[in-house]
C-alpha cells in the first residue's frame, strides 16, 4: 500500500513528480485554506503532511490526523506549526534551513540597496516620462561608511553581512547571545538599544516567537535615527504595524522596506500603502527557481526519512523520533 501524502498548498513540480511516483499524493493548489470537508477527509487518511504557511498545524489539526507520521514544510520558518504538539505525538517536523541562505540574503541586501537608492522610484520616474525632471526624484544615500545593524544574526544574517561589507558598510548585530565567530565575520556585538540608536539601516532577521512578537514597537522606532531605514525580511508579526506606520508618517525614521507584513497578504487598501517612504515586496525572500526547487527537494528528503522512521536531513524536533521509539 502506498502512503498517503497530503499537501495544503502548491508544491514545486519537481517534488510533485517524485511524490506521485511513490505515494498517493494529494495536493490542494487552490490558494488560501483548503476546503474544510475535503481537508478533513484527507487528514483522516494522511501518513505525511506537506504543510504550507496558509495552515496552522496545531492540536486541532493533529487530532484529525490519526495516522500522521511526519510533517514537513518548505521553509526555514515554522511559526505556523505547534512543534510541542507534534513532539508530544512523536511526529518529527522537517524544515529547509541552509538551501535558502543566498537567495534570502540577496533579497535582504536588495531591499537595503532599494531603501538607499530608491531604484523602484527611479523606474517609475522613467516609466512616467519624467527623466528630464530627474532632480524631482531627489537623491539617495550611500551605503559605504554607513552602519548596518542586524537583529538576529544567523546564517542568512551572516550572508547579508558579507554583502554589506563588500559595499564597505560597517556591520553591528544583536542576538540573545554573542556569536563566538563574530570577529571572524567582521561584525560587532552590541545591545539592542545601541543597535537601534546607531544603525543607519536596521535589518530584522529574527524568527517569530512569543519573545519576538511585536519587538519593533513604538519604543523601538522612537530610538532609531530619523535617517534610519528599517528592513524586515523575517516575519511581519515581529513588527507592530501601527507603530511602524506612525514612525514613517511622523518621520521618526526615514524609510521602510519590507518583504513580510502583518497581515499577510497585505490588503490593497492597507494604510501602509498610502505612504511614500515605504516599499513592500510580497514575501519573496526565497522565491528563485533554483532555491525553491532545492527547498522542495529537501522537503521531500525530510518527508521520506520521516516516513521511514529515519533521521531527517533537517529536523526541528529530533526528540520526537526518540519519543516514539
Ligand atoms: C522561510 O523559509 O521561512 C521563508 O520566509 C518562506 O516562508
Amino acid at each position: 500500500m502506498k502512503p498517503v501524502i497530503i499537501a495544503s498548498g502548491k508544491v514545486r513540480p519537481v517534488a510533485v513528480e517524485k511524490l506521485q511516483s511513490i505515494a498517493d499524493f494529494r495536493m490542494y493548489a487552490g490558494g488560501g485554506q483548503p476546503p474544510e470537508e475535503m481537508w478533513a477527509a484527507w487528514l483522516q487518511e494522511a501518513d505525511a503532511l506537506y504543510a504550507t504557511g496558509n495552515i496552522r498545524v496545531d492540536e486541532a489539526l493533529l487530532a484529525k490526523a490519526p495516522k500522521l507520521k511526519v510533517v514537513v514544510q518548505s521553509s526555514v520558518g515554522y511559526d505556523n506549526i505547534d512543534i510541542d504538539a507534534c513532539t508530544r505525538r512523536g511526529i518529527p517536523v522537517g524544515n529547509t534551513p541552509g538551501v535558502l541562505v543566498d537567495a534570502t540574503a540577496d533579497l535582504a541586501f536588495g531591499l537595503i540597496l532599494c531603501s538607499a537608492r530608491l531604484l523602484h522610484v527611479g523606474w517609475e520616474h522613467v516609466k512616467n516620462g519624467a527623466w528630464g525632471r530627474r532632480k524631482s526624484m531627489g537623491f539617495g544615500v550611500d551605503l559605504a561608511n554607513k552602519t548596518l545593524g542586524i537583529v538576529g544574526l544567523g546564517r542568512i544574517g551572516a550572508a547579508v553581512a558579507a554583502r554589506a561589507q563588500a559595499s564597505r558598510m560597517k556591520v553591528v548585530y544583536h542576538n540573545r547571545t554573542q556569536r563566538p565567530d563574530d570577529a571572524a565575520l567582521g561584525v560587532t556585538y552590541v545591545s539592542f538599544d545601541e543597535l537601534l540608536a546607531t544603525s543607519d539601516f536596521v535589518l530584522a532577521m529574527l524568527p517569530l516567537s512569543k519573545a519576538t512578537e511585536g519587538l519593533f514597537d513604538r519604543n523601538a522606532f522612537a530610538k532609531m535615527k530619523p535617517t534610519a531605514r528599517f528592513i524586515n525580511v523575517a516575519r511581519g508579526k515581529i513588527v507592530d504595524t501601527a507603530a511602524l506606520q506612525e514612525a514613517l508618517q511622523e518621520k521618526w525614521i526615514a524609510y521602510a522596506a519590507l518583504d513580510v507584513t502583518d497581515p499577510e497578504p497585505l490588503p490593497g487598501d492597507h494604510p501602509l500603502l498610502t505612504l511614500d517612504n515605504i516599499m513592500i515586496t510580497p514575501h519573496i525572500g526565497s522565491a528563485t527557481v533554483e532555491t525553491r526547487d532545492a527547498m522542495a527537494m529537501l522537503t521531500v528528503e525530510n518527508l521520506l526519512a520521516g516516513l521511514a522512521g529515519q533521521p531527517m536531513p533537517a529536523c526541528v524536533n529530533p526528540e520526537a523520533v526518540q519519543k516514539k521509539a
